[in-house]
């Protein structure tokens, strides 16, 4: 007899913070029979894992080893086959730079019952933590998320990305923004445009350094921290006012006592 199949959860933690994490996500956890997660930078996620469920840590963390996107679908579909309930959570937003599409496609072809539980993206945790919007009348009422590991790597037309009127989200581009800066500006940018690169957003951690595309093209931008880091560029940056100090949850309060 064939064993009926179980369901795969694709979901998102959110940025890091379990607090920014969704109740959809802790109840399908709570639920887990098998769970496989990226680094999610805190390791009090840890405690809302089942005692009951296997766990596989298989994100990437410099200098461990870590799951091939091959060996983490064949766990999918492994542990699927079995008829258990198994939760795929990833950082942020599973559909953001996450390799969730991927999962997805390989869930469909097998007719796995799947569901997809969004999170709070690092696009959204890195401004609201540092206290800008992405979007503002008058200034930007456009977003671009792109990914600073194969921008430089590819064709890229740089006019375009040079001209784009809005905010610029770069994930993946603490270690490009450099080249990328000086990019944009041989492409018309302006030096002046603002940049924040936030780190570790939504964590005590947290650190938000402000600059400009210029000073960044001839100084480069350097990270104050191991942890992940997101990069701002356009002019609602201007809006990030004074120094955001943290509640005891870790979350932005200006102007709060803490
Ligand atoms: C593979 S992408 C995953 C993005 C994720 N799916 C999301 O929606 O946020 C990893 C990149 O996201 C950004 N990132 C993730 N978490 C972050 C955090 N807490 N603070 C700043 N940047 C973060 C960094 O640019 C990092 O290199």
């Amino acid at each position: 007899m064939k064993m009926e199949l179980g369901k795969v959860y694709l979901v998102g933690a959110g940025p890091g913070n379990p607090e920014l994490m969704t109740l959809k996500a802790l109840n399908i956890l709570k639920k887990a029979e098998v769970i496989l997660y990226d680094a999610l930078l805190d390791p009090s996620f840890l405690e809302y894992f089942p005692s009951s469920a296997i766990v596989h840590y298989v994100g990437k963390r410099a200098g461990q080893h870590s799951a091939t996107q091959q060996e983490i679908i064949d766990l999918l579909v492994r542990y699927a086959e079995e008829g258990r309930t198994v939760v795929r959570l990833k950082g942020g937003d599973p559909f953001v730079f996450g390799r969730g599409g991927e999962e997805l496609l390989v869930l469909r072809e097998r007719k796995i019952p799947y569901e997809i539980v969004p999170g709070v993206s690092a696009l959204s945790a890195g401004s609201s933590g540092a206290g800008f919007p992405l979007t503002h009348r008058g200034l930007s009422r456009q977003v671009l998320i792109m990914d600073g590991h194969t921008v430089l790597k590819e064709d890229t037309d740089w006019k375009w990305f040079a001209e784009f009127k809005g905010t610029i989200a770069l994930f993946m581009g603490t270690s490009s923004i450099g080249q990328i800066a000086k990019n944009l500006i041989d492409h018309g940018a302006s030096s002046f445009l603002p940049v924040a690169l936030v780190e570790n957003a939504s964590l005590k951690t947290q650190k938000t350094t402000v600059t400009n595309l210029g000073k960044i093209s001839e100084e480069g931008l350097s990270k104050q921290s191991s942890g992940p880091g997101i990069i701002y560029i356009g002019p609602v940056v201007n809006l990030i006012g004074e120094t955001p100090e943290f509640s005891e949850q870790g979350f932005l309060s200006q102007g709060e006592e803490v």
